[in-house]
């Protein structure tokens, strides 16, 4: 069953490297990064089986004015690098002053979004009600869409994790039968990123993070059934670093990982 989703490692660039330093990050990936990724012992077992079964996959998102030179410059890497955005509208054109659309990304050949980022819920407004907007119309476009949930350690603390989670998958989660359809096909990725781990240094444990990913595979189980739930992936994000990825990508319903930085 792990086989079938695999290890998927994704890196959020959030506000950080323009052309320059895109350019820049993509020459020393192509000189580096087929050593690097096959010197993956350091990220445990799980990476390691996926690596030598195929089933790795690499993920980065720049900011928007870098994903047509990061899509370009992966395009000459010796291995497979998927470019997503880390946002975009639910409308596909028309009056909405910074924001991208689905065909706009799709012209230069991104099919992969990031959705409702806490920094996004938290420092620009998004909501529940926008993110369900947003992914559901990305799932109906045909894009693979990284859904990011998590509790703030104000909810943590007072025993709502469950609570919240739910509540922002019950929110989230498309209702209608295209986006439902993309869902079931595994192109829904649900992220949890607890707010009090991101950028913090403050990390969930092992066992904080298998539990918050039981919950959420149980909620996808109980909602979609057995075979949508199992080839959906669940990222873990916040703080997560090379000492401790390895013991993370160990519990069996943490499918990778959202990394970020500064
Ligand atoms: P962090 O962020 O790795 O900087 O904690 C993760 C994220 O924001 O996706």
């Amino acid at each position: 069953m792990r086989k079938t989703r695999g290890v998927l490692i994704a890196g959020n660039w959030k506000m950080n490297h323009g052309l320059k330093e895109t350019e820049a990050y993509f020459q020393e990936l192509k000189a580096k990064a087929p050593a690097v990724l096959g010197a993956g012992h350091a990220l445990g077992s799980r990476y390691q089986e996926a690596f030598k079964n195929g089933g790795l996959q690499a993920c980065l998102a720049p900011p928007a004015l870098s994903l047509a030179k990061a899509t370009a410059m992966a395009s000459d890497l010796d291995f497979p690098i998927t470019i997503a955005a880390q946002n975009a509208s639910w409308e596909k054109k028309g009056a909405f002053t910074g924001e991208l659309s689905g065909p706009m990304l799709q012209e230069i050949g991104i099919s992969w979004v990031i959705v409702g980022h806490s920094e996004r819920r938290q420092l620009f407004g998004e909501t529940d009600q926008t993110v369900k907007m947003r992914a559901e119309s990305l799932l109906q476009q045909g894009f693979r869409v990284i859904l990011c949930v998590g509790e703030t350690r104000a909810e943590r603390e007072s025993g709502a994790t469950q609570d919240v989670l739910f509540r922002q998958l019950n929110a989230a989660i498309p209702a209608v039968d295209a986006a439902i359809a993309g869902f079931l096909d595994g192109r829904l990725i649900i992220a949890y990123e607890p707010v009090w781990a991101i950028g913090t240094g403050l990390t969930a444990t092992p066992e904080q993070a298998e539990e918050a990913h039981a919950l959420i595979r149980g909620f996808l189980r109980d909602r979609f059934g057995v075979g949508a739930a199992d080839r959906t992936s669940l990222l873990y994000g916040g703080s997560v670093t090379p000492a401790n990825i390895a013991s993370l990508l160990n519990c069996p319903n943490v499918d990778g990982a959202l990394v970020g930085g500064g």
